[in-house]
């Protein structure tokens, strides 16, 4: 055993006790979307702050003491101070600032602000009127990197992650009258944060997802699980958790159109299980969408949430969807409106990049790199697609500091959290191309693999893995240490585009048949420029990208156990990496569709196969 696997084995079973990265936040509300909630979205006043003046001492840098930043001392913007007298000094003013569309990127709404990468203070204000033994949630649906968050002047906490949900309880700190909610987001890219210094998208800051008050009662249901059983499909089993330890409290569970209901009563922690018959329940397919209301109610609480019923599993090389045999014809995807050139934040934009998956024939899709915004999990389950999930252990990250470590699976519990009652998802990855020599890195994605798996062990746990390639033969293989973890055995592959051209293909063989799970390639792909022609020959032509989405397809047919893919990419996007005049002009081209939304050769070649390979791979759907 390897001294670094001792040593790191060691820090991350301590690692608790490192500062949270989550410092003053709430346990994270279950079921946030379908909540009666007063939207704060719209537009927040903002001050672009690069040299940190609202919030560290010019002198020594160090942050101001928060506790002191009362609405006299003007030091931290967080106070959001008002000159008391004419006379006064106060080099800052929100009210007299612009304004920024949340949510949002700030990158795509102010032409000065595309590159940046720096704090920004944000500040909005809003009455609430909260009747007494009743609770008062501020919920964020993400914010990228780093959010500190002031009520009023006084500090609420702070989340680090780019890409999950955070809640604050401010019942205590609300005042009658005018509340001022002013936010400090921080989206510099450090060597310690999960991504780090170098990814191929764009580091879009701000509040990106939408921000909510949610008014609850004293004990509200805080978290539940209700799912097919993955022991027995015959079952729904799950669990419903209360916000206080209270024992002996009634829970009503109801799914009307199913005929069942159930009545619960807590144990001594809050908590009640359940297993109902599945008796005459549709279970969810992509090919038959179907939801169902689920009521939970209390006497002081009801929640309501639709859930489909699906059973996901595998067989030696098999995926079994409800029993049956599935290719998961995929496609993957960025977080990203190419024609507004930001990050998506409505229903209807993530509605136009699953409707150009649906053209595809898809069935399945990749939310690359980081959690997506929750309409993404919610319109799958609608519209029909499953999905792979994933954070973003993206390349080199600080794989032996145990900050870096928390970071990574406090933002791995928020999405297993927010989305495991959702049908869609069958897939948590917790990585994607990272060093397999590097010990530490095993360690850590095996930690974050078992964190996922005590939250749900019902779904598969994946990663883009290392793969190896045998020169003489041109045999790949994949000898990453983590493919022991996985349950999805999965790699990316850039045969034809990286180090080679597509005739590459037909010379190369994979042997992943040491490995008696399924195969997944999770990328493939090759840049071209929309109607940009000439021979296949004449790389970034979209002629070039059909010839190798041709010879790919042909080459990965033949692995016996491959069950999937999920091509690089639909949609062109932008990437500070991609800097070739005239082609890539800072987007990454390997989009089948255009940043214009047109549709390129390869979309095509992609679409004949995925037609082709949904009949080859039909199921008959009885109930
Ligand atoms: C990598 C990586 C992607 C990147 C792609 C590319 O595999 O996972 O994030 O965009 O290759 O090179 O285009």
């Amino acid at each position: 055993m390897n001294i670094t696997r001792i040593l790191f084995g060691v820090l991350l079973a301590v690692v608790h006790l490192w500062p949270s990265a989550a410092l003053g936040q709430t346990e994270l509300l279950q079921n946030a979307y379908h909540r009666t909630s007063t939207s704060l979205d719209g537009k927040w006043h903002y001050i672009v702050d690069p040299y940190e003046t609202g919030y560290r001492n010019h002198r020594n840098f160090v942050p101001f003491d928060e506790r002191k930043a009362t609405i006299s001392s003007a030091k931290s913007y967080a106070s959001n101070a008002k000159p008391q007298t004419p006379i006064d000094r106060v080099e800052y003013d929100f009210d007299a600032s612009p304004t920024l569309n949340v949510p949002g990127d700030w990158n795509h709404q102010r032409p000065e602000l595309l590159y940046y990468e720096g704090s920004v203070w944000y500040k909005t204000e809003f009455q609430y009127d909260l009747k007494a033994d009743r609770k008062l949630y501020l919920y964020f649906g993400g914010a990228n990197y780093r959010a500190d968050v002031y009520l009023n002047g006084t500090k609420l906490g702070f989340h680090e992650g780019g890409y999950d949900p955070f809640n604050f309880d401010i019942t205590d700190v609300l005042r009658k009258g005018e509340n001022d909610l002013v936010v400090r987001i921080d989206n510099r890219r450090t060597k310690d944060r999960v991504p780090n210094m170098a990814t191929d998208w764009w580091n879009y800051g701000g509040i990106t997802r939408s921000v909510k008050l949610i008014e609850l009662p004293a004990t509200f249901i805080q978290d539940y699980y209700c799912q097919l059983s993955a022991s027995d499909p015959e079952f729904i089993e799950g669990y419903v958790q209360l916000s206080e330890q209270t024992a002996d409290t009634n829970i009503q569970l109801s799914i009307p159109e199913a005929n069942l209901k159930t009545q619960l009563t807590t144990n001594a922690q809050g908590k009640a299980t359940f297993r109902l018959k599945a008796k005459g329940v549709k279970q969810w397919y992509p090919e038959r969408p179907k939801l169902y209301q689920v009521n939970f109610s209390t006497k002081a609480d009801t929640l309501v949430d639709r859930i489909g019923f699906r059973h996901i599993q595998t067989r030696g090389k098999d995926i079994l969807l409800n029993g049956k045999s599935v290719f998961l014809r995929g496609l993957s995807l960025h977080e990203e409106n190419p024609l507004i050139a930001g990050r998506v934040t409505t229903e209807a934009e993530a509605r136009m990049l699953f409707n150009w998956a649906k053209e595809l024939n898809c069935n399945f899709v990749r939310l690359a790199h980081y959690p997506h915004n929750e309409h993404m999990p919610r319109l799958a389950d609608e519209l029909g697609f499953l999905l792979w999930e994933e954070v973003p252990v993206y390349w080199g990250i600080n794989y032996t500091h145990p900050p870096t470590y928390l970071q990574a699976e406090n933002q791995v519990k928020a999405l297993v959290h927010r989305d495991k009652n959702r049908a869609s998802v069958i897939v948590w990855s917790v990585a994607n191309e990272t060093p397999r020599e590097d010990e530490a890195r095993l360690v850590f994605l095996e930690k974050l693999a078992q964190t996922v798996r005590d939250i749900d062990s019902s779904r598969m746990v994946s990663a883009a893995l290392d793969r190896t390639e045998e020169e003489e033969t041109h045999t790949m293989y994949i000898t990453d240490p983590f493919a022991k973890t996985a349950d999805l055995i999965s790699c990316n592959e850039y045969i034809g585009w990286y180090g080679s051209t597509p005739e590459q293909c037909a010379k190369t063989t994979w042997d992943v048949s040491s490995h008696d799970k399924p195969f997944f390639i999770s990328e493939f792909g090759a840049g071209a420029l929309y109607n940009y022609h000439g021979p296949q020959t004449t790389r970034w032509t979209e002629e070039y990208q059909a010839w190798m989405y041709r010879e790919t397809l042909d080459m990965l047919e033949k692995i016996p156990s491959l069950r999937g893919m999920t091509p690089w990419i639909l949609v062109d996007f932008r990437s500070p990496r991609r800097n070739l005049a005239h082609i890539q002009d800072g987007w990454n081209r390997k989009g089948v569709i255009s940043d214009r939304g047109f549709k390129k050769q390869a979309f095509y070649v992609l679409k004949a196969f995925y037609d082709r390979m949904e009949k080859k791979h039909a199921y008959v759907i009885e109930d």
